[in-house]
């Protein structure tokens, strides 16, 4: 490379860095944040005062030897250490559920007394727990908490969990309050607001009725097609929203209703900026509802975390060493089906398994696998306590012993440094961010994979064999002619490597000895060059929705953008992110496209411009029959929402569920106020499509609340 496109490429760099707001992008392109979750009760005690409040007294355990007690971290406590947070590069908090928690203590089989210490039993989702705030349940300490976390440029996402209340039989029995006004409880429902269904067990956790309708571990389950139940959570959400809440992990939607969740992240997006990102449990692609799982992640909104490249990151990294084709294959299957597989959320760990340690107590591996997830595609989350090598390894580690309290703050050890300066690589090329990922060198042990976003490219060199070096030979990549040093400046033992000039791409990469145990990263960042895209966010949205476009080169002069050939409002314009309104076109899919104040075009970007506001209906066809055993009914009609009339299992709405065979039924999300047409077809395990007979069905979606709508099945 000549010398002045290097200077160009190295004054660039400099505008890219000086130009980077201190806050970051706005929550909508979470693609640039590195995500630390923390289980606010066990992370630091900054208010003694709030450990043992007297509405839910006795369920503090000063000794810290009850696991599944309350031991003292508050939201006091996190802002405490944003500084340290900070320092480590993380930008994002995911915290526990703040809202108000169970208040009694539900002894467990064994007489010992249990409490809500991880939030997932809500009582009042518009206030927050006393444990973690203040005795009379106010906003205060969380508003500090979100104020602080701002000023250090940290983004605070909260852990929200709609599916269900408190424990169904003992303890509150489900009770749920309305600030705390009493709404409801299990035991006594007159109006609806539960499903009473079992417990889900068995081939249950895969029947797309029971995982949705069904009970989880015993907890009140709510009735979303309430319309008061669906207004409460919408307005429990929108209350953290104007409490500046940047993000919601959504708890357990594989087990909420599917469309109604749709409704949900249209509702938080019509109010404002936000990134949302759901727990949707499954073992790998191969689990029987992964398909649904992509489908609701590309069609609703809200993103995922991959847990799917979990598994394999645990095996690859951890006691059974599976090779590294383990990764590579689940990055190729997500790339083809996820739209946004950017947006998905990696972890290596969290609250619910044993922590990395716990499996394999190897610093080493441990360092790879958090290397390889700050670098590769999606969005790393670090569970709290990784960079203090924290584990407790009581039966095998798992929840709650995967759950012990921060051991410490120290801002010396490798991890906490390496999650600083991969952090700082992901604010500085967007190959990381928003590049794909391919695979250039692979072997059992050694995985060397290329992120390339335009002409930024990162490449990553793996060795996770402890004692053999591999010589590397015929290793191409992307990166220009030259010779680079390791980004990681040999904190995980990386080297340098020469570069020649080859083509098409594949530059040759001087043959070199990886050795054992070590990680290299090597990038470049280019000089100036046309707008490019790299994120969208929401991914969909009617008129008016803000949407949140980022990626590099849109300069500082306001140009335009375009959804399809519509002009859209811009509200706000910088070199890497512009907020543009949804223009009012017809629904349907635009591609997206930015032009600098040049005249030069972008890349261009998948957005789905909804017909209106969303509202969840239930649609129930009767007596749909006859299907074999493989056959699915599904809705289709005339909006985006609807499918645009598509026949194909991703394109329609479904598949349908049929508790009450031959009737079927689902709940969906359309548009309000607006007169849809559609009708039911039946898509056969061989992919044969059969149209229900006659006119097409008509109905007008409410304008507020939630619609029910039952037809025949047309012969
Ligand atoms: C998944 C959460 O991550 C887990 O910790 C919790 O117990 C269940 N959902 C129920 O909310
Ligand atoms: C084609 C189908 O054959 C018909 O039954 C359906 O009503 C229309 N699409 C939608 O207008
Ligand atoms: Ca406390």
């Amino acid at each position: 490379m000549c010398k002045l496109t290097r200077r160009l490429s190295a004054i660039t760099l400099f505008l890219s860095i000086f130009f980077q707001p201190l806050s970051g992008a706005l929550a909508a392109d979470f693609k640039r944040e590195v995500i630390y979750q923390i289980i606010t009760d066990r992370f630091f005690d900054g208010n003694s005062a709030n450990n043992n409040p007297s509405q839910s007294a006795g369920l503090y355990d000063a000794t810290k030897t009850n696991w599944r007690l309350y031991w003292g971290g508050d939201l006091q406590g996190i802002q405490q250490k944003m500084s340290y947070l900070a320092g480590m590069g993380v930008t994002a908090i995911w915290i526990s559920p703040p809202v108000d928690n169970l208040n009694t203590n539900i002894p467990d089989g064994g007489g010992n007394p249990t409490a809500s210490y991880h939030g997932y039993q809500g009582r009042d989702f518009k206030r927050i727990e006393e444990h973690f705030g203040n005795a009379s349940n106010s906003w205060t300490d969380f508003d500090n908490l979100v104020t602080a976390a701002h000023q250090n440029g940290i983004k605070v996402i909260i852990d929200f969990a709609p599916n269900h209340t408190t424990q169904n039989n003992a303890g509150e029995f489900g009770a749920l309050y309305d600030n705390g006004v009493f709404l409801g409880n299990y035991t006594s429902d007159p109006n609806g607001y539960y499903h009473h269904n079992p417990n889900i067990s068995g081939g249950g956790w895969d029947d797309r009725y029971q995982t949705q309708y069904y009970t989880l571990f015993d907890l009140a389950d709510v009735n979303q097609e309430h319309p008061t139940m669906d207004a409460y959570m919408k307005a429990s959400a929108q209350l953290f929203q104007q409490h500046g809440a940047d993000g919601f992990r959504i708890d357990a939607i594989k087990h909420l209703t599917w469309g109604w969740q749709y409704t949900l992240a249209n509702s938080i997006y019509t109010y404002g900026n936000s990134f949302l990102f759901g727990e949707w449990y499954q073992g790998g692609t191969s689990d029987p509802l992964y398909h649904d799982s992509y489908k609701y992640a590309n069609k609703s909104g809200i993103s995922m975390l991959d847990f799917p490249l979990n598994t394999a990151i645990r095996n690859v990294f951890g006691p059974s060493n599976a090779a590294f084709s383990a990764i590579d294959t689940v990055i190729s299957q997500e790339a083809s089906n996820f739209t946004w597989d950017e947006d998905l959320v990696t972890f290596i760990d969290n609250h619910d398994m044993a922590r990395f340690l716990s499996i394999n107590n190897n610093n080493n591996r441990l360092h790879q696998a958090m290397a390889f997830i700050l670098t590769s595609r999606g969005i790393p989350c670090i569970y709290y306590g990784t960079e203090q090598y924290l584990h407790n390894d009581t039966a095998g580690g798992t929840d709650p012993y995967n759950r012990p309290m921060m051991p410490g703050f120290s801002t010396s050890t490798t991890a906490y440094q390496l999650t600083n300066k991969l952090s700082t690589l992901r604010r500085t090329n967007t190959a990381i961010p928003y590049g794909s990922m391919s695979q250039r060198w692979i072997n059992s042990d050694v995985y060397i994979y290329e992120r390339k976003f335009f002409g930024n490219v990162v490449l990553v060199a793996i060795n996770k064999n402890g004692s053999t070096g591999y010589s590397i030979g015929g290793l191409n990549t992307s990166l220009p002619a030259g010779t680079y040093a390791d980004y990681l400046t040999g904190l995980l033992g990386g080297l340098s490597i020469t570069v020649s000039s080859g083509s098409g791409g594949n530059n040759p990469v001087s043959t070199f000895t990886l050795p054992a145990n070590t990680v290299s990263v090597w990038h470049f960042v280019e000089g100036a060059a046309a707008p490019q895209i790299g994120s969208i966010g929401p991914t969909l949205g009617q008129a008016g929705v803000k949407v949140t476009i980022g990626g590099k080169n849109f300069g500082s002069t306001t140009g335009t953008v375009k959804f399809g050939t519509t002009t859209a409002t811009v509200t706000s314009w910088s070199p890497t992110q512009i907020v543009v309104n949804t223009p009012s076109v017809t629904n349907g899919n635009y591609n997206v496209t930015v032009t600098n104040s040049g005249g030069t075009v972008s890349n261009g970007i998948q957005y789905t411009v909804l017909t209106a506001k969303q509202i969840p209906v239930t649609f129930t066809v009767n007596n749909a029959t006859p299907t074999q055993v493989g056959d699915y009914i599904f809705l289709t009609g005339n909006t985006v929402e609807l499918g645009n009339w598509s026949t194909t299992w991703d394109g329609a709405v479904g598949p349908m569920l049929t508790p009450n065979y031959p009737n079927w039924f689902l709940n969906a999300s359309v548009p309000a106020g607006q007169t849809i047409q559609f009708k039911f077809i039946k898509i056969a395990a061989n992919g044969a499509v059969t149209w229900e007979a006659g006119s097409n069905h008509q109905y007008t979606v409410p304008t507020s609340g939630t619609g029910f709508v039952t037809v025949n099945w047309q012969y």
